[in-house]
């Protein structure tokens, strides 16, 4: 089964073609990053217009690229919710169309469920259930993935998203945006002890998660050595944040693991593409005999042959959408 999918959630346009949930056929991303640096941050206004602008053009690359003509499409997907919802509704209508003229089922894919299914692409033998750590801009959840669409949350941040963080201390430090790889960059061969960061403890769930007293920390430090005109040690900044951040999440997600029976983790989402995040989890993987599965780079952010790949799985399961589909800024797992 060959399926068209759409994303626009944010600051990616993104066309794919994948057939059968597992293989990529096409794979077109444009990437506005540069359109925003120089806001430091997303402007959603734009985001939006430039998804109208570049979204035609990107279907029939991945037509092309696929090698296929549009009769040979058998269902569109769409990531509809969450995201920034003027973007998300530029890929929502554009879905509805296409398969509207193609005369094939439509269905809507929530957005992160198609970062944990970029691992299906990747790994051929990954099946639930799992437990996954899915660390995005604007999420940061563990769930338990009991089949490819029966999934439970089972810990979650109860302010920041991990991703929001990265950001943030790239912000304060004048790294360019998107931040999370540019202190990814600087961590590397920075001293991790360098500064004490919080490691937060949330009352009530232990795999609940919580940054932003570490990005107020972060804050404060950058601008107590302004005012003091002291210097600072950036690289270790940046790798002690890093620590942190790391310390919040890949303890929880082994002990989420054993408690819950799974012998598999699974991570997902922008902040999977983080190389000391990457490292923690592989060495605590292999110290409590976990399988453990994570996206390459490349399929770490947004693209649209993941949400093609859960679309399959939505699809099976009965997941149909009709022309009334809406698009929505939130939406439960
Ligand atoms: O999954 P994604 O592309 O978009 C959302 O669905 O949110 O994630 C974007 C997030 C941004 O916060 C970005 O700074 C972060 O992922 N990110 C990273 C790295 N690459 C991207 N964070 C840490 N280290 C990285 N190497």
């Amino acid at each position: 089964m060959k399926i068209m999918a759409f994303e626009s959630t944010c600051d990616e346009t993104a066309v794919a073609v994948v057939e059968d949930g597992r293989k990529i056929l096409s794979n077109e991303v444009f990437s506005q990053a540069k359109l925003h640096a120089v806001y430091g941050g997303v402007v959603p206004e734009i985001a939006s217009r430039c998804h109208v602008e570049s979204i035609s053009l990107l279907t029939e690359r991945a037509l092309n690229a696929a090698g296929l003509e549009r009769g040979d499409i058998d269902a569109i997907a769409v990531s509809y919710a969450p995201g920034l919802i003027g973007a998300v509704l530029v890929g929502v209508n554009f879905a509805k169309s296409a398969a509207a003229a193609l005369g094939v089922p439509l269905i809507p894919v929530h957005h992160i469920r198609g970062h944990m299914a970029a691992n299906y692409l990747a790994y051929p033998e990954l099946e639930p259930p799992y437990l996954c750590l899915a660390i995005s801009g604007g999420n940061t959840l563990l769930v338990d993935v009991r089949a490819y669409t029966d999934m439970q949350i089972i810990g979650a941040t109860r302010d920041d998203a991990a991703g929001e963080c990265f950001d943030k201390t790239a912000r304060v430090l004048g790294l360019p945006y998107p931040g999370g790889k540019a202190v990814d960059e600087l961590s590397r061969g920075g001293d991790d002890q360098r500064y004490a960061f919080p490691v937060a403890h949330v009352d009530g769930n232990p795999f609940d998660m919580s940054f932003s007293g570490l990005k107020t920390a972060v804050i404060n430090l950058v601008h107590n050595a302004e005012q003091k005109g002291e210097a600072l040690d950036r690289a270790g900044l940046a790798a002690s944040f890093t620590r942190a951040v790391s310390e919040s999440l890949v303890p929880r997600t082994v002990q989420a693991a054993r408690k819950l029976g799974r012998d598999t983790v699974v991570a997902a989402g922008g902040v999977a593409a983080n190389s000391r995040i990457r490292a923690d989890l592989q060495a605590a993987a292999e110290a409590h005999g976990l399988r453990l599965f994570i996206p390459p780079l490349s399929l770490c952010g947004d693209n649209a042959a993941m949400i093609g790949a859960q679309a399959y799985y939505e699809y099976q399961s009965g997941i149909r959408a009709g022309s009334e589909l809406n698009a929505y800024a939130t939406m439960d797992l």
